[in-house]
């Protein structure tokens, strides 16, 4: 098993590992702990089956299953995998919500602890991710702000594809589930290193006014994706990207030719409960809807 670095920040490549077949102990040993120094993985040039898709995702733990909401909108046969495509149907009516920094699901109050992405179409050029190192974006912060962030919780509001509007009390429930209040610090479970668990699904920081919380939601944001932290990752077809929800964020970058096809398929794995519910005003945007409306009217247009 090879391990070459992606970029100085994070991500690393391995390679002499066959993923297609189960692996034994020690291999996964060493994945795993490459997983948790790394905070992101590539394995390039193996086609997948969905099926192995699954079983090597499986390796790092219980999948967290579409809800009902989405799982209808894709593969009824695999209810672990979530279909991403930029062709706007009904299969993906949210996706546009990747092109924030964020992490996964960090708006329910389980959020996953990995995800693993994989490429099945990419246009010739662009529609690169990008992911930054969340335990550098707070290391690098100052004493003095580290003590203010100690303790703060972010208001994480997810992306508008598991708003049930079937009924008013579905609608009303899946709003509520679809918001949670989470740590700005937060330690990792598994390596105990704080990293900033933070984002642009951050409406508001808890018991703030929504003029307070601005600035340092911006700071944060333009602090934790300073150039030096991330790794850019430029797709091919065959990829398969693991990254670790509790120390990085990521972004789909979408700068392509939307008439051709980009198409990704992801298994969440579950992670440890984190945060608390928060039932306060829901008079926000739910990110990326603006995004979505416009990018709609461009698509009715061309
Ligand atoms: C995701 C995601 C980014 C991309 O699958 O969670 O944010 O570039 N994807 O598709
Ligand atoms: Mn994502």
């Amino acid at each position: 098993m090879q391990i070459r670095r992606l970029s100085y920040a994070l991500g690393a490549e391995i390679s002499g590992v066959d993923i297609r077949n189960p692996l034994d102990d020690k291999t996964f040993k060493e994945i795993h702990a490459a997983f948790l120094k790394y905070s992101v993985l590539l394995f390039r040039g193996t086609p997948l089956t969905r099926e192995q898709h699954i079983a090597f995702s499986r390796m790092f733990g219980e999948i967290r299953k579409l809800p009902e909401v989405q799982h209808k909108h894709n593969d009824p046969k695999y209810p672990e995998l979530l279909l991403l495509t930029n062709q706007f149907n009904a299969r993906s009516p949210g996706y546009t919500a990747n092109e924030i920094w964020h992490t996964d699901k960090s708006s329910t109050l389980v959020p996953p602890m990995a995800s693993l992405l994989r490429c099945v179409e990419i246009p010739h050029v662009g529609g690169d991710t990008m992911f930054t190192n969340c335990y550098l974006a707070y290391e690098t912060l100052t004493d003095a702000m580290k003590r203010m962030l100690d303790g703060l919780h972010g208001i994480h509001v997810g992306g508008g594809n598991v708003i049930d509007d079937s009924s008013p009390e579905r609608l009303a429930e899946s709003m509520r589930a679809n918001q949670a209040a989470q740590p700005i610090v937060r330690v990792h479970p598994e390596t105990g290193r704080k990293a900033l668990f933070f984002g642009e699904k951050v409406r508001q920081l808890e018991a703030f006014t929504t003029e307070e919380s601005k600035p340092l939601i911006d700071f944060l944001c333009q602090h934790a994706t300073r150039a030096q932290f991330v790794y850019r990752h430029v797709w091919q077809e065959d990829d398969l990207l693991i990254w670790d929800n509790r120390c990085t964020m990521h972004i789909a970058v979408n700068d392509y030719d939307n008439s051709k096809t980009r198409r990704m398929e992801r298994v969440t794995i579950k992670g440890t409960p984190c945060g608390h519910a928060y039932d306060g005003p829901l008079d926000y945007a739910v990110p990326g809807s603006e995004l979505k409306a416009r990018f709609a009217k461009q698509r009715a247009a061309s």
